[in-house]
């Protein structure tokens, strides 16, 4: 052979053996992306989807299911399917007992599906094998479009299926902390997806985009602006921006609901007050609402932040938040809406725990709150921290409707920046028991209104979306949109099982992906606990932007502000005292918690300093003193970073290069950042501790003042 073609052939050798991305994969498509499977499984898909029936007149939301599937199964296998009214063999046939009502005589569980149930199965149906998505309403079809097309791309027998499912959670929603400016409290993913400067006459194709990946979760309601939030989104202009929105969102089964500023009328200086005990303050909201739902019939109505970081509310009448929420509830209620009334207070003036002022707040008004009102509770007592034990109002208020509210953008946590799925932080949650009884109810059992037996349940995630490219700022990040809407749906789903659906779908369902990007992922939120904010400490992070770390900040106008005030640290020991002896947060637990967490021989190493305030020599479980053990799991933090690392190395020949690059440059900052945090953490505690480093640990190499020196401004998400 000559050298040419021995060249030529040892190219060819080369390019056939690198895996070809035919599509420059930039995120755009987050899990939705329907890319050619192996011939093999797209003509077997393509068996199962020959036609996709419809037998009536299609809505909206039908549309929209059928024009999913097309897209779908059309990129998948190459094969568009036609859509016809008719049934024949090989068919995909999306049904109502409406639409179809030859549906009876296959004696289906139509009545377990409630109205946005769905379910798929193989069938004979009037003589013809097909598959069947069968629902009560067509939002029903659209969500069971979704699932057939998640089962899909993540390898399930297509042949043998049977499946049904129901959401778990009523309210399934977003909560966009958008401003009217198009910043984005605490985003990290560009600028707001609203852009309301253009609003209502230009509508960017993007906001079918987002109903499209909602929908594929179940989400069904969004909050389109910020619970901090301004009075200007009540006027007219504004109405009618939020209208064009919601005639979009709507066939994909999502509502939409704004944040209402508590002083509106004041503001906008149509009343005198906005004592909600006012008859004149009353009328003002019940004329707005009809305003509202004159434009957009299907309002799911109002968020409020009120009494809480300086937002006006009820209190500064003299009033409580019963007041304040039946009073938007009733204006709403003519219209079947709801008020979303937050839990997040905290008070100026309160020498109290700030861990205890909801639970003090809200309890005595239990039972007060029209059955409108949904109370929107954290999942912990303080802010979103990467661990906080589950917030105690959970199970103390049996006459409440309680919702979640979990933070999906990460502002405690790298922001868009670290690596940290959240599905294994809410599954904590979730599982957590609250021991009102020996066993049980799990907060999940709290929130999906089964052990109280309310009828409004909600579960609400401060959304990591923006105009970003790929939505939420990186592409791990949009796995922790996936999983909140995962949730929302079941809140019983695991961390694990969301975490591989949603690899399979996004980078590959190759095992080898599968398996390694899941690890990353399951080990990620430990590994941010572990650099940051181990065994229970809190809230350590550098003032304003809550990104790096500053257990050092002393000087905040609000003690409540300050991470000294969480830590507590000095030379004798580390800890907030929550126990009996210090500020009894424990007691606002069920009592069997309250006996466990009053102890630290009881109290479980992740909530150890959350709790107590323990000497540095205090003997933990495994033998080391608290001051080594602190120092190991900070360096546990950065190993796990660093493993991870490793992990996607290795991943290269399997992931599309602009993703897998995309992915290494933030692990690298991640690594660079972890030892960071360790570095400072650890430089602060040892000179707040005077304790010399154990034996084999590795010395910060900057001093502490050169840590505390510092400085990020501009930093993304100040709102
Ligand atoms: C956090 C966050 C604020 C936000 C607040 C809230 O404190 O830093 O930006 O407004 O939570 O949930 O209301």
């Amino acid at each position: 052979m000559s050298f040419l073609k021995k060249s030529l052939a040892l190219m060819c050798v080369l390019f056939l053996a690198k895996p070809v991305f035919a599509i420059e994969e930039d995120g755009y498509d987050l899990w939705l992306r329907y890319r050619p499977l192996d011939s093999h499984s797209g003509s077997k898909l393509a068996q199962h989807a020959q036609a996709i029936v419809y037998a009536a007149e299609p809505s909206q939301t039908v549309n929209a299911a059928v024009a999913e599937l097309r897209r779908g199964v059309g990129g998948m296998s190459g094969r568009t399917p036609a859509t016809v009214r008719k049934l024949r063999d090989g068919a995909l046939v999306l049904a109502t007992p409406a639409s179809m009502p030859a549906l009876k005589d296959l004696n289906l569980p139509m009545v377990e599906l409630g109205t946005e149930g769905y379910l798929l199965r193989g069938v004979r149906l009037q003589g013809h094998r097909v598959t069947l998505i069968a629902a009560n309403s067509d939002v029903g079809l659209l969500y069971g479009a979704f699932a057939w097309l998640r089962l899909a791309r993540t390898g399930a027998d297509l042949a043998t299926l049977t499946t049904q499912s129901t959401p778990k959670v009523k309210l399934r929603m977003l909560n966009h902390w958008d401003n009217l400016d198009r910043t984005v409290e605490r985003g990290y993913a560009g600028e707001s997806i609203w852009d309301w400067w253009s609003l209502p006459d230009i509508r960017d194709p993007r906001y079918v985009d987002y109903a499209r990946a909602n929908a594929s979760l179940g989400i069904n309601g969004t909050v389109l602006t910020n619970v901090n939030s301004k009075a200007e989104v009540l006027t007219p202009a504004w109405i009618a921006k939020t209208a064009a929105v919601a005639d979009i969102l709507r066939p994909y089964g999502i509502k939409v609901y704004l944040t209402a500023r508590f002083s509106a009328p004041l503001e906008l200086k149509e009343a005198s007050t906005a004592d909600p005990l006012d008859p004149a303050v009353a009328a003002w909201w019940k004329s707005k609402a009809n305003e509202i739902y004159k434009a957009i019939p299907d309002f799911g109505g109002f968020l409020v932040k009120a009494n809480s970081e300086g937002q006006p509310g009820p209190q500064d009448y003299g009033r409580n938040h019963a007041d304040g929420a039946n009073m938007l509830a009733r204006a709403v209620a003519p219209h079947n809406g709801v008020v979303l009334w937050r839990a997040f207070v905290y008070s100026p003036e309160s020498r109290e725990d700030r861990a205890k002022q909801a639970f003090n707040e809200f309890k005595p008004l239990d039972g007060r709150f029209d059955s409108n009102v949904v109370i929107q509770v954290k999942n912990g007592a303080i802010d979103f921290q990467p661990r906080e034990p589950f917030h105690p109002l959970f199970g103390a208020m049996p006459k409440t409707a309680l919702g979640l509210e979990l933070q999906i953008t990460k502002e405690y946590l790298g922001f868009a920046t670290h690596l940290a799925y959240l599905g294994t932080m809410y599954e904590e949650l979730l599982k957590a028991d609250t021991r009102l009884r020996d066993v049980g109810p799990t907060v999940a059992e709290i929130v999906d209104g089964s052990f109280h037996h309310t009828s409004s349940t909600a579960m609400a995630g401060v959304a990591n979306i923006g105009s970003s490219r790929m939505w939420s700022g990186s592409h791990f990040d949009q796995a922790n949109w996936y999983v909140f809407g995962r949730m929302a749906w079941d809140p019983r789903a695991t961390a694990r099982d969301v975490a591989r659906e949603w690899v399979a779908q996004t980078f590959s369902a190759k095992p080898v992906v599968v398996d390694a990007v899941t690890e990353m992922m399951m080990t990620s939120r430990e590994a941010v606990v572990n650099y940051m904010t181990p065994l229970g400490l809190h809230h350590l992070m550098d003032t304003g932007h809550h990104y790096g770390p500053g257990p050092w900040v002393d000087n905040l106008q609000r003690a409540d502000w300050n991470p000294v005030y969480y830590h507590k640290a000095d030379r004798n020991g580390v800890g907030f005292d929550r126990g009996p002896g210090g500020s009894n947060a424990v007691a606002q637990y069920a009592p069997a918690w309250s006996r466990v967490f009053s102890d630290p021989h009881t109290t479980p190493d992740e909530y150890l300093l959350w709790f107590h305030h323990l000497p540095w020599d205090y003997s933990m479980r495994s033998g080391k003193t608290l001051w080594q053990e602190v120092i190991a799991h900070y360096d546990a933090g950065v190993l796990s970073v660093a493993d991870s690392q490793a992990r996607w190395v290795k991943l290269k020949p399997s992931i599309d290069p602009l993703r897998h690059a995309d992915v290494a440059a933030r692990l690298a900052v991640q690594l660079r950042e972890a030892q960071w945090w360790r570095d400072a953490c650890i430089a602060y505690f040892q000179s707040v501790s005077g304790l010399p480093l154990p034996n084999g640990v590795r010395p910060p190499p900057l001093t502490l003042d050169q840590y505390k020196a510092r400085r990020f401004s501009f930093a993304p998400g100040r709102g």
